[in-house]
């Protein structure tokens, strides 16, 4: 039963003690939440890898590139599991290794390699957070590096000092809505659909570009529409509206605000009791929030329930059993990051924690 499983984790938990430490994202469920030393947007679980070496384990409620992430930023005599391998990110298998080094060297064929007079690169390769390790490893070899929903901008910032261009992996909405808002043109983006030759677009297309998209989206948040907007705003005319940047343009341009899910924690916290919040991101956060913060109206944008199916796979039944194979000095589900991949994704991660004050 719950019960049960809720004993077992915190026995276990009390049994490890300062050895353990376990992460959990914000789209985690409540009976997995309640077990995590720190909950946080991607960003801030990064961090948490990094800033606790003396744990002997990272138990990691989250999802698999989070995992990988993990076990890359923390020590390596430590170890980094994750309760269910089945775990995944369908936004980050979008973006598949051989698919970017293939369209590299297309776009090396036009754009040539070396820099220009002011020694600007003539492409830096950027990497959400969710991605495979095999794409922020491509990233570090090639002079790019890895961005969250948190600091997007400043890592577009930080990639334009350095060239001319930008290729963004995977997720299309973030890299245009982050384009977007520093005043590139949709014209300048290009969508990359990697099936095509030059990812469908014409050598003309590619040579004005600034950001390339690449064709990935994730199906939680494509769920949101304008028209969920529209009707929030007839029904609540003093609705605040706020989105995670991974919907579309549209639905961010027709939103009050839009940023991370910490950013959305945020301001839902400094509201005025009594607000009224329509939110647009994975419906386990939302529900969180309307339980802590009764003072609001709190209500997720789609009334359809629309959990990450793939968070969820985290069953407390699971977080048990990796937590007693611990107790018994077995590691179960352990995420470890060849060091051929991890050292330069690796580089491309640093980079990012360097220009993200
Ligand atoms: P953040 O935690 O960076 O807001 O990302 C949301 C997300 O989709 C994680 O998969
Ligand atoms: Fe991936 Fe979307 Fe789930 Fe985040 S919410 S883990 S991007 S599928």
């Amino acid at each position: 039963s719950e019960e049960e499983l809720h004993e077992r984790i915190q026995q276990a938990k009390a049994t490890l003690g300062e050895k353990l430490v376990i992460l959990g994202h914000f789209y985690q469920r409540d009976e997995v939440v309640q077990h995590a030393d720190y909950v946080g947007d991607s960003f801030q679980l990064a961090k948490a890898a990094l800033n606790h070496p003396n744990a002997e384990a990272i138990v990691f409620c989250g999802v698999h590139f989070m995992a990988e992430t993990a076990d890359m930023l923390s020590q390596p005599d430590q170890s980094v599991v994750l309760p269910n391998l089945a775990a995944g990110c369908s936004m980050a298998d979008m973006a598949n290794i051989d698919q970017v080094e293939d369209a590299w060297e297309q776009l090396m064929e036009i754009y040539g390699e070396e820099p220009d007079a002011e020694g600007k690169a003539p492409l830096i390769p950027v990497t959400y957070m969710n991605s495979s390790a095999a794409i922020k490893a491509f990233c570090g070899r090639n002079g790019g590096i890895v961005c969250t929903s948190s600091n997007a901008t400043t890592v577009l910032k930080w990639a334009f000092e350095r060239g001319q261009r930008v290729i963004f992996f995977p997720d299309q909405h973030l890299g245009r809505n982050t384009a977007k808002a520093m005043g590139i043109s949709l014209d300048e983006m290009p969508l990359w659909r990697p099936q095509l030759p030059l990812g469908g677009n014409t050598e003309e297309t590619l040579e004005d570009a600034k950001v390339l998209l690449w064709n990935g989206f994730c199906s939680v948040h494509k769920r949101f529409t304008v028209k969920q907007i529209d009707q929030a705003r007839e029904q609540f005319p003093d609705v605040r509206v706020i989105v995670h940047p991974e919907c579309s343009m549209e639905v961010v341009d027709a939103a009050d605000e839009a940023g991370s899910t910490d950013y959305i924690r945020k301001a839902v916290e400094a509201a005025p009791a009594g607000s009224t919040i329509a939110i647009g991101t994975e419906i386990n956060l939302v529900q969180r929030l309307a339980a802590e913060y009764p003072q609001h109206n709190i209500f997720c944008l789609d009334d359809v329930v629309c959990p990450c199916s793939t968070m969820y796979r985290i069953h407390p039944g699971y977080l048990a059993w990796v937590l007693e194979g611990l107790v018994d000095g077995e590691v179960r589900n352990q995420i470890s990051v060849d060091a051929s991949v991890s050292e330069p994704a690796r580089v491309a991660l640093e980079r990012m924690l360097a220009a993200t004050p």
